[in-house]
């Protein structure tokens, strides 16, 4: 059967939302609901892997919310929901914790990232997170989801799950009519100048938002002197702009800025130093600061207004978790079939 194309991505609920969020998703995000059906959805089951305060999980999950709206998702013309509403993302990971290998999982890097020393005392959770995302995915049948750079491991064992379900169950697929397996072949969409955004205090860092320094940082709910701030602060070298990409590497701070401009910019790193080469920081700090505040501003007090509107981001939440159960529904149910369970 073929696969009618759908999009499906996530953002975990955690902390604030930084530009990195916003260029390398979020924004994306915005770009592909007009070519295709889109489900956004804010992944609170994947933010309990690691310990989360009740309270401000909440919080989180409506500021993920509102940022999504805010940067422009149609939530009505698109689906914005929060996982833990929709039980078939909790049942299908469990069936998938039984398709996938301990052998594959113990290959993720971002697990080994994040559980670091301690493995012993990571949540279980953790460990099968990529489980999870798995079914986050297969649950719509989703072909196309954009991601970052470190998500691509994750796409693929998305794809190696679906595989060894589809050829597991072949049989019983062919039995009950599915020639072409039940699951599509997912493919990651990343793309663009600034899909790794990195910490504006180290040019080797990710932009995070478990960064000790709020500067390294430029938050989505930051105000226009915050940001101008920030990026005067970013960490640079003495050199002068190159006129050419070549003249960046080794230059991971500078890089990283260009990264950033051409991507509020909306356009390439080339063209930037085509336009820019030759110019000191003190120079290219106030037009790069400028541009993230023209971009940024309006998305932040859309963000702030929505906030306010406790009732309002409840109230989308409720309604894209509605129809988002109404698609995965159907789809959980052939699974279930597949697989042999009674009703
Ligand atoms: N793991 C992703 C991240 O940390 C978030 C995520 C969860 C996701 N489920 C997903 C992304 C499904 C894309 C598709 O960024």
């Amino acid at each position: 059967m073929p696969f009618t194309p759908r999009v499906f991505s996530g953002v975990q609920p955690t902390g604030s939302l930084h530009l990195g969020n916003y260029l390398g998703a979020i924004r994306r995000f915005v770009a592909m609901q007009d070519s295709y059906p889109c489900l956004y959805c804010v992944v609170d089951l994947h933010a309990i892997t690691v310990w989360q305060d009740p309270t401000e999980l909440a919080k989180a999950t409506r500021h993920v919310t509102a940022a999504f709206l805010a940067a422009g998702i149609d939530a009505e013309k698109n689906i914005v929901f929060n996982q833990s509403r929709v039980s078939a993302h909790a049942e299908l990971a469990w069936i998938f914790n039984c398709v996938a290998r301990m052998g594959w999982l113990n290959r993720m890097t971002q697990f080994k990232e994040k559980a670091g020393k301690d493995r012993e005392n990571a949540s279980v959770g953790l460990f099968a997170y990529p489980n999870l995302m798995a079914a986050d995915i297969l649950a719509y049948q989703a072909t196309h989801v954009p991601v970052g750079e470190d998500q691509k491991q994750h796409l693929e064992l998305t794809r190696d799950i679906a595989q060894k379900f589809n050829f597991d169950y072949a049989e019983r697929l062919a039995e009950l009519g599915w020639t072409d397996g039940l699951f599509p072949m997912t493919e990651p969409i990343i793309q663009g100048p600034a899909t790794r955004v990195m910490s504006l205090r180290d040019g080797a860092k990710k932009m995070s938002k478990s960064d000790v320094s709020d500067n390294s940082r430029i938050n989505l709910t930051d105000d226009a002197d915050t940001i101008a701030q920030k990026v005067r602060k970013a960490k640079t070298d003495p050199e002068p702009l190159p006129s050419e990409l070549k003249g960046l590497e080794g230059r991971p701070e500078a890089d990283n800025l260009v990264g950033i401009y051409a991507a509020l910019a909306e356009t390439t790193k080339e063209a930037v130093l085509a336009e820019h080469g030759g110019a000191m920081f003190s120079a290219f700090k106030p037009a790069l600061a400028d541009l993230a505040v023209s971009v940024l501003a309006p998305v932040n007090t859309e963000m702030r207004r929505l906030l306010d509107d406790e009732a309002h981001l409840d109230a989308v939440l409720d309604n894209g978790s509605q129809r988002a159960a109404a698609i995965a529904g159907p789809i959980l149910a052939d699974v279930k079939r597949v697989v042999g369970f009674v009703g």
